[in-house]
């Protein structure tokens, strides 16, 4: 007897940013995987009786490891369930998505994906910024603010990243902006560059913060905050913003 998993995207945070395919996958679950940042009113779709597994990497819980993680996903897949694997925004997106598909393909299982809004997404939605414009921003790009040890990844292509024609979005960026924002400035990125700190975008606690590259790796530097952050920056003012 072998089940199935769903890999659901929850959006966000808001509730009204989950797909509706993600809410019918939320009501069949025998059991739901479900991260940190894809908690709260978002579970209330899952039917009373189902298993719920936290899941998350933060909250002051001992994280649980990714291999353990994706055993769970296998462990309960096996018994017959159709598992949902939540996990916040799109899950193709910064999400590990890929070392949980090789469990499941290793272990026969079948699984779909189905995809949510991103936070990028979400908080250029919120900040009324256009990712892309015809004339000035032709490219958008989505790079990683940390790796593994938690610092700035060293193989970054910085003269994409420095691209003054480009949309960029950093995830998990706040430890790693000030070493970021020197690389960038080296590589030719002008200090003045229209930066935004989006920050627990789509909760009842959003903060939109507007400013510059400099002025965020400035302010960073002092204070963190815990809150999940992206950091956009590039041609994010219209032409009749001055
Ligand atoms: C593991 S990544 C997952 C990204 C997710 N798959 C997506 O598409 O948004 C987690 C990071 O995404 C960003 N993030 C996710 N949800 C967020 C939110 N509601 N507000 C701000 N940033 C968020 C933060 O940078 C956070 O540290």
């Amino acid at each position: 007897m072998t089940g199935f998993v769903s890999f659901v995207g929850s959006g966000p945070g808001d509730p009204e940013l989950l797909t509706l395919k993600a809410v019918d996958r939320l009501r069949r679950a025998d059991v739901v995987l479900f991260d940190d940042l894809s908690s709260g009113p978002l579970l209330d779709h899952i039917r009373a009786g189902a298993t719920l597994v936290p899941v998350g990497k933060r909250a002051g819980r001992p994280s649980p490891s990714q291999a353990h993680v994706s055993q769970l996903l296998v462990d309960h897949a096996a018994t017959g369930a159709h598992v949902v694997r939540l996990k916040s925004g799109d899950p193709a997106i910064f999400g590990r998505l890929e070392e949980e598909i090789v469990a499941l393909r290793t272990a026969g299982i079948a699984f779909e994906i189905v995809p949510g809004v991103t936070s990028a997404s979400a908080a250029a939605a919120a900040a009324a910024i256009p990712l892309t414009r015809r004339l000035s921003a032709r490219r958008v790009q989505f790079v990683t603010g940390h790796d593994v040890t938690g610092g700035l990844p060293g193989a970054l292509n910085m003269a994409a990243l420095a691209d003054a024609q480009a949309t960029t979005v950093v995830f998990m960026p706040k430890r790693t902006f000030a070493a970021l924002f020197a690389q960038l400035c080296a590589h030719g990125l002008s200090p003045d560059t229209p930066a935004l700190l989006a920050e627990n975008v789509g909760h009842p606690d959003q903060r939109l913060h507007r400013s510059t590259i400099a002025g965020l790796a400035r302010m960073l530097a002092t204070e963190l905050g815990s809150a999940p952050a992206l950091i956009l920056y590039g041609p994010l003012r219209g032409e009749d913003e001055a």
